[in-house]
């Protein structure tokens, strides 16, 4: 079978590599894909927002099964733009993806189903927001209400920064139109977990756990980013918690979309918090996390095309979905200068040391061949690298060891991915 993944960044380096795993795929073609997934697909520069020209491509080829888990995308209606064109895609439709599109959409479904979440309220005028904040508790967090490539949230600790926050992001813009409504929600404590679903409509199946930092420094401090590192399984998320999920949030948000006209097809992502009072959902996503794909995907011993078409079916109470009872962890390598500013274009050196070491992978987010033909750096996060071993330990060790494997000018990554798992043991 012929397949057409869409998107270009580690998460689409470790889902190609889960694609070409397939007993059932002869052919993948990436669109725009990047250096590094061009060693196991054939890259074809379209954009991901180039609907027509994706549609043409795929008829033109022959596609089998197109494939997206990019947020921009599926909110804009690329799954429903191939359907309607007669082509079979995996990923989520517009009307359900709005779980992740608009935060205000999400806090309402919670509230209307009763799926544990931070208490919140929603702001479509500065002054009324500034106001309401007065007679807040602090830390409080800010969040504009649509995409904002996972940047769009403040954690204020006072009145002063709260109100900055509301001048940022509904009067200066800093999100754009994302900024048009506020949620201001309460700040919750406790470790986070990253669990994502595969979601037919009506029944789900749970991927291993895992864990993304996404704060830029060591000890999370600093700027948010849209992920710093990962591992996988998380050993916070204990049988006896999933359980509680299964039961409050996982099986109870499948239901309110099917309740609400918006059969939820594809991959859901939950953000959770393991809070005093119990787990809380901190933020849906609508598509595969990226770090998280990054060690979860390797472990995963299904076949993912079947997994895909059951989604699509609605046959999804049919698949065991079985992992392999080893652990990942992915550190990212980053350039100087991420979230912020960042020079582009630096070549990489060392790639090649990856090849043959079936437990590492160095899956590629922002990288990309120069006129010469080198693989140069061409994005905020440029690597992931990930190692699997019996133990998350073990895991984190050989991750460490593998960053030395390449380098390039600039290059940053956090030292402490995974460090949460000493707490555990
Ligand atoms: P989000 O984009 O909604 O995932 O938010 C980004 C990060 O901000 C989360 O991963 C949390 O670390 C943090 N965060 C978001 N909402 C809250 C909250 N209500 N309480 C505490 N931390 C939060
Ligand atoms: N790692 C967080 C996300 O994918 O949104």
């Amino acid at each position: 079978m012929k397949v057409l993944l869409i998107g270009g960044g580690g998460r689409e380096h470790a889902i190609a590599a889960a694609i070409v795993k397939s007993r059932r795929v002869d052919k993948l073609y990436c669109a725009p894909g990047n250096a590094g997934i061009a060693k196991i697909a054939e890259c074809v520069p379209i954009g991901v927002m180039e609907f027509d020209r994706l549609i043409d491509f795929a008829k033109e080829k022959q596609i089998d099964l197109a494939v997206c888990s990019q947020d921009d995308p599926l909110c804009a209606g690329i799954v429903d733009a191939f359907e309607a064109a007669g082509l079979k895609i995996f990923g989520t439709r517009k009307n359900a993806a709005i779980i992740e599109g608009s935060k205000a959409f999400s806090k309402q479904l919670m509230k209307k189903y009763g799926i544990p979440t931070a208490a919140y309220e929603i702001f479509t005028d500065a002054d009324r927001a500034v106001e309401y904040l007065r007679s807040c508790d602090y830390p409080i967090v800010l969040k504009a209400d649509g995409l904002a490539l996972g940047k769009g949230v403040l954690i204020c600790k006072d009145f002063d920064q709260a109100q900055d926050g509301v001048r940022e992001i509904m009067l200066d813009k800093k999100f754009g139109s994302a900024g048009n409504e506020l949620v201001i929600e309460e700040f919750m404590t406790g470790r986070e977990v990253s669990a994502l679903a595969f979601v037919d409509g009506t029944h789900y199946r749970l991927m291993s756990s895992s864990q993304d930092h996404k704060r830029i420094g060591d000890g999370d401090t600093g700027l948010n980013t849209g992920g710093m590192g990962t591992f996988s399984p998380s050993p916070f998320f204990t049988e006896e918690i999933r359980k509680v999920c299964d039961r409050t949030i996982f099986q109870p948000t499948v239901d309110a979309m099917a309740k609400e006209g918006r059969p939820f097809r594809g991959v859901l992502y939950f953000g959770l918090m393991l809070t005093p009072q119990g787990p809380k959902v901190v933020e849906y996503n609508t598509r595969f996390g990226d770090p998280e794909t990054q060690v979860v995907l390797p472990r995963m011993k299904t076949d993912i095309i079947d997994v895909f078409e059951a989604c699509m079916n609605g046959t999804l109470d049919k698949i065991s979905l079985a992992f392999e009872d080893n652990a990942a962890v992915c550190v990212v390598l980053a350039s100087g200068g991420y979230p912020l500013h960042y020079e582009k274009g630096k070549v990489i050196a060392g790639l090649e040391n990856f090849d043959g070491k079936p437990d590492l992978y160095c899956f590629h987010a922002g990288t990309k061949f120069d006129d010469e033909g080198r693989v140069v750096t061409n994005g905020g996060r440029v690597l992931g690298i990930t190692a699997l071993a019996p133990t998350l330990k073990e895991a984190r060790a050989k991750a460490y060891e593998a960053v030395r494997l390449v380098s390039f000018e600039g290059m940053y990554m956090r030292h402490d991915i995974g460090k949460a798992i000493d707490d555990a043991q």
